[in-house]
């Protein structure tokens, strides 16, 4: 057979660790690879480069993908929807590994509806994808944000400042989650939960009045109720929520409305970048190397995730109802320690 591989949506540690599973599992039947390049881009505009085992020596511990990575959506017209499936008959393509997030997987399942043959690998560092207990880059950017905040702790408190740290993670609170729990904020902003200004600010004054500083974790994507319509989305329609700009503006009110002096950082893309952690090498490994096997038994129209200890397949329309956002048990936990 002849797999073809892609990275799509916003890159995060792991996804070669990933690309390199499909490849060496697929060698290891007899099977070759092709690697699409730019995501979706590449299979619609027909960009590709052979992946023999050789090519991806050396690739398992390398942030990035090797393949380049897009946010096309190649099923918003017609027109490439029809280049997608001749670029496929072209290529002898018998197999489609897409890896991503919501969108390339949704472009997946459009595929798949047309009666393309794709199987599903989801990443993400949002760690919002429905069907999945856990997307690799997830902890590997969440390390960083940990790190970040530590850093952050240590200028807070030199200068008696409250610091509010924005981190990623789009309708999805995860990393703010984890980074608040592992990082120990003294409040932590998820868009799961409204934003409560009144409480932010008391516990805001409770860590100054306890330690003389205050740290606050803020997921960009929050509501902090004034939000405005930003001129730039990308091809699937979301919003460019960094420009919004989130922790600065809480910075703001808190200096206005404590007088405690505060600083913000939005680390963005660098909790993106760098090498995988041990356990996103160890899930994207087996999750590639598992989307090569749902395909050796025909099983297209899934996605390889993983529940509990197993990693299983399921079909892409069910991995894909809707973000998995963070639930009210972790929320609960998170607020115990609170300021
Ligand atoms: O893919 C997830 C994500 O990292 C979000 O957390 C963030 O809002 C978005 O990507 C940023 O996308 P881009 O790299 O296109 O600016």
């Amino acid at each position: 057979m002849r797999f073809g591989v892609l990275t799509g949506g916003g890159d995060c540690p792991g996804l070669n660790a990933a690309v390199r599973a499909v490849v060496r599992r697929a060698a290891r039947f007899g099977h070759e690879s092709v690697g699409f390049l730019d995501g979706w881009k590449g299979v619609r505009d027909g960009l590709s480069r052979p992946l023999a085992a050789s090519d991806v020596e050396g690739i398992l511990g390398r942030g990035g993908t090797i393949l380049g990575s897009s946010r096309t959506n190649p099923f918003g017209r017609e027109e490439d929807a029809l280049k997608v499936l001749a670029t496929l008959e072209r290529e002898k393509i018998d197999a489609l590994i897409a890896i991503g997030g919501d969108d390339t997987l949704s472009a997946a399942r459009a595929l798949h509806e047309r009666g393309g043959k794709v199987v599903g690998v989801p990443k993400t560092m949002d760690n919002d994808v429905r069907g999945t207990d856990w997307t690799f880059g997830f902890y590997s950017a969440s390390a960083v944000a940990v790190d970040a905040l530590e850093r952050l702790r240590d200028t807070a408190s030199s200068h008696h400042r409250a610091v509010v740290l924005e981190v990623m993670g789009r309708h999805a609170g995860w990393v703010a989650l984890v980074t608040g729990l592992a990082g120990g904020a003294d409040a932590t902003l998820l868009p799961e939960e409204p934003f409560d200004e009144a409480a932010l600010l008391a516990r805001v004054r409770a860590a100054v009045a306890a330690r003389g500083h205050a740290l606050v974790v803020a997921s960009e994507g929050i509501d902090l109720g004034e939000r405005g319509e930003s001129a730039q989305r990308d091809e699937f329609g979301h919003e460019l929520l960094r420009m919004r700009g989130v922790g600065a503006e809480i910075a703001r009110r808190i200096e206005a409305k404590t007088g405690v002096e505060a600083r913000s950082a939005q680390i963005g893309h660098i909790q993106r970048g760098g090498p995988p952690e041990v356990f996103d090498r160890i899930l994207a490994t087996r999750l590639g190397a598992a989307a090569v096997d749902l395909v050796l038994h025909g099983r297209f129209g899934e996605v390889a995730v993983v529940h509990g200890e197993e990693v299983v397949g399921l079909p892409l329309s069910e991995a894909l109802a809707g973000p998995k956002v963070v639930p009210a048990s972790w929320l609960d936990l998170l607020h115990t320690f609170d300021a």
